[in-house]
């Protein structure tokens, strides 16, 4: 049987508000340890020896993308993003399906910089056998607490976590389900924040596999320098 064509998306067409970056300067451009997180991104991706290639989709004002210069094992190419997350995501899986004649996808959020190989090794595996794909994610860990929404919020309860899971990415689709999934859910104006939002609101059940608390996503200015100090790490092993 023919290998499948695994192509990966990198959405960063994002404004990273949450992170306070300067105008000009989004939050995958922000550098990590001299180098921009989305070349670490990329390049963790592009290190796999079952990915194809990588489509990164960057902001329709992006300045930045065309200085950048990767050291890949595969291609490495671009297309526009849009408003929200799933309309970057639905217009790269158009993009790759027509020119990439991708089999599955592997969608990595441009914010999560720290990717581990073990980790994305065990998502192929798992994901590729089974119909609906697979995610990385992690058993939530923390007691949770519902808050009354005012400023400071109080406790209003304390909230299960059985069978709770933190949803990470990459996360791994079929490109023809995923298309589909995604389309229904933009056309009745319901964009998920991830793509196995789609697909479950699709009626499908991809699997959770376990990813790693150092695979987290760069969101609030502390992680930049947490981020810095796995990637030191990193490159000394
Ligand atoms: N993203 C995207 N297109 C959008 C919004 C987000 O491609 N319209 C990307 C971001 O660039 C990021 C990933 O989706 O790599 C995860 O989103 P998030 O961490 O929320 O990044 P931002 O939206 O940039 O940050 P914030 O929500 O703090 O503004
Ligand atoms: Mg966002």
């Amino acid at each position: 049987m023919a290998l499948p064509r695994i192509h990966a998306i990198v959405p960063a067409a994002g404004q990273g508000l949450r992170l306070a970056s300067r105008p000009g300067l989004p939050k995958q451009y922000r550098p990590l340890l001299g180098r921009p997180m989305l070349q670490w991104s990329v390049e963790r991706l592009a290190a796999h020896h079952a990915v194809r290639g990588v489509t990164v989709v960057v902001a329709p004002d992006d300045s930045a993308f065309a200085r950048l210069e990767f050291d890949a094992e595969c291609p490495v190419d671009w297309t526009e993003g849009g408003d929200t997350r799933a309309h970057s995501v639905l217009n790269a899986l158009e993009y790759v399906r027509q020119a990439h004649r991708a089999d599955w996808v592997l969608v990595h959020d441009a914010a999560r910089p720290c990717l581990g190989m073990e980790e994305l090794n065990r998502l192929l595996d798992a994901g590729l056998r089974a119909p609906a794909g697979a995610i990385l994610a992690l058993p939530v860990s923390d007691t949770l607490k519902r808050g009354d929404g005012a400023s400071p919020a109080a406790i209003v309860a304390t909230q299960s976590r059985d069978d709770l899971w933190a949803a990470q990415t990459p996360q791994l689709f079929p490109a023809g389900l995923l298309h589909q999934a995604l389309s229904d859910q933009l056309q009745a104006g319901k964009p998920p924040t991830d793509e196995a939002g789609a697909m479950e609101a699709g009626g499908h059940h991809p699997l959770l596999v376990p990813g790693a608390t150092t695979n987290f996503k760069v969101t609030w200015p502390g992680d930049l320098l947490l981020a810095e100090a796995l990637l030191r790490r990193r490159s000394w092993s």
